[in-house]
């Protein structure tokens, strides 16, 4: 379910970016939008204090927060990056319709609550629109764990009296069912093991989290994960990692530039899939302890992707790469494996002079063609990031209209692209 912007009384804002200008110097990553996610619902689990460290600052994890405050928790930011839950005084397991629609994540409620008073109802979810996203996975995974399941006009019922431990097989790798179950399972009695789960950074980041703080969780980041269900989880101070997908975002801008960037505060092992394939293009790459240098100022190699489970190439970052295949000249293939419908946005490209061709979930990009400034919309979050590079990297003005879909997921996007040499501001439609 999509929102509008009229409807949550949000100002309609612009990008304009004057592109043409090879990015130079250095930006520094917030933590992760999909760890954030998770991480701030997984506090409904723990009895006392939780202090969430290394947020970014996005309206998707304001959002999250809001609807844990709206649950009844204590919710207070001790500054722009830190949160402090205490979600002891909880005692509703229904989520507000309003809420829930304002974002994907919302459906992590799910888990969190069945696991915290065995029943939760949780209404339709937002979020980026790109075709179905179905939730069975969630559903087949929480009757494993002895749930009844209801979804009744998108409104999601979950009970569970007898709650534990069981065996779930996922059909296909979800992240979100992942996160949902690993919830579901941390206080459920009993053993718990999940196979064919998703090893994306950020499930990997709650299964940390929910340790910290007492869970029994091991083989997160491998496809088989084994949670031994505990009584209570216990207050604490956790950090959450640097956003892997924002990190790539600025390797593209740099590349799409024909800059030189310094990428800090990263996990340069998260970045391996982009980095590979900056290679085969012919970008440099250096990869520090902390940080990553891309360098693109030599000609590039056109290629051929497919987008794929972590660790393959991620999908949130296909947009970017169409985006930069625009400029290579050849022909390349991009070929969408996770998601049925993500390139709507081809065709706001295709009017800054792209020729890419789409069938179904494949993309042909016919690149080199210099592309121009125009007026283009960012139909979701990282489509929106995709036009951005595109605009960076050439020549003339872009507008880009519909930023709140970048609002959810990218912190002072603007500062962060103006401090390494970028003609970028936002104005109000
Ligand atoms: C997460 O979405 C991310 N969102 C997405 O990032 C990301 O694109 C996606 O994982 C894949 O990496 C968050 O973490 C909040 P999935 P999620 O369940 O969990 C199918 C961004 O830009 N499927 O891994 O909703 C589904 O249709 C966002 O930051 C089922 O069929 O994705 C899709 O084809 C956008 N049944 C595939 O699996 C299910 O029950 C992967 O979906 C669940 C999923």
């Amino acid at each position: 379910m999509e929102y509008s912007a009229h409807e949550w009384g949000v100002v309609l804002e612009n990008l304009i970016i004057n592109g043409g200008i090879s990015l130079s110097g250095e930006v520094n990553i917030s933590g992760a939008k999909n760890a954030a996610v998770a991480i701030i619902p997984a506090a409904l689990l723990v009895e006392g204090e939780c202090i969430i460290e290394n947020l970014p600052d996005i309206s998707d994890v304001r959002v999250i927060a809001d609807i844990l405050k709206a649950l009844g928790a204590e919710v207070s930011w001790l500054d722009e990056s830190t949160l402090r839950v205490d979600a002891t005084n909880v005692d509703t397991y229904e989520v507000d319709q309003e809420c829930a629609g304002r974002m994907r994540a919302s459906y992590y409620l799910l888990g969190a609550l069945v696991s915290r008073f065995h029943k939760a109802i949780v209404p339709p979810p937002g979020g980026c629109n790109f075709g179905t996203r179905p939730i069975d996975q969630h559903l087949k995974g929480l009757q494993s764990l002895g749930c009844t399941t209801e979804v009744n006009g998108g409104v999601i019922c979950a009970e569970g009296e007898n709650l534990r431990g069981g065996q779930v097989y996922f059909d296909m790798v979800s992240v979100g069912a992942t996160i949902n179950i690993m919830l579901a399972a941390t206080l459920a009695p009993g053993l718990t093991v999940m196979e064919n789960a998703a090893k994306e950074p950020h499930v990997v980041d709650l299964a940390n989290f929910l340790n910290s703080m007492g869970a029994n969780i091991k083989g997160a980041g491998t496809d088989v994960i084994k949670i031994r269900g505990v009584e209570r989880l216990h207050g604490g101070t956790y950090s959450i990692i640097p956003d892997q997908i924002e990190a790539g975002t600025y390797m593209f801008a740099a590349a799409a530039t024909r800059g030189d960037v310094v990428i800090k505060n990263v996990i340069p092992k998260h970045l391996e899939a982009v980095s590979a394939k900056f290679v085969e293009m012919g970008i440099e790459v250096w990869e520090g302890d902390d940080e990553v240098r891309v360098v693109a100022n030599k000609p590039l190699n056109r290629v051929n992707v497919k987008t794929l489970p972590y660790p393959g190439f991620p999908t949130d970052l296909q947009p970017l790469m169409v985006a930069l295949l625009t400029t290579v000249p050849g022909t390349s293939i991009v070929t969408e494996s996770v998601w049925d419908s993500r390139f709507q946005y081809t065709g706001e490209l295709d009017r800054m002079g792209a020729n890419i061709t789409v069938d179904g979930r494949v993309a042909v990009i016919e690149g080199g063609r210099p592309l121009t400034g125009a007026t283009v919309r960012a139909t979701d979050l990282r489509a929106g990031a995709g036009l951005v590079v595109a605009a960076l990297a050439c020549e003339g003005t872009t507008t880009v209209t519909d930023i709140r879909h970048i609002d959810r997921g990218y912190e002072r996007i603007v500062e962060k692209l103006t401090a390494l040499g970028a003609n970028i501001s936002r104005n109000n439609d």
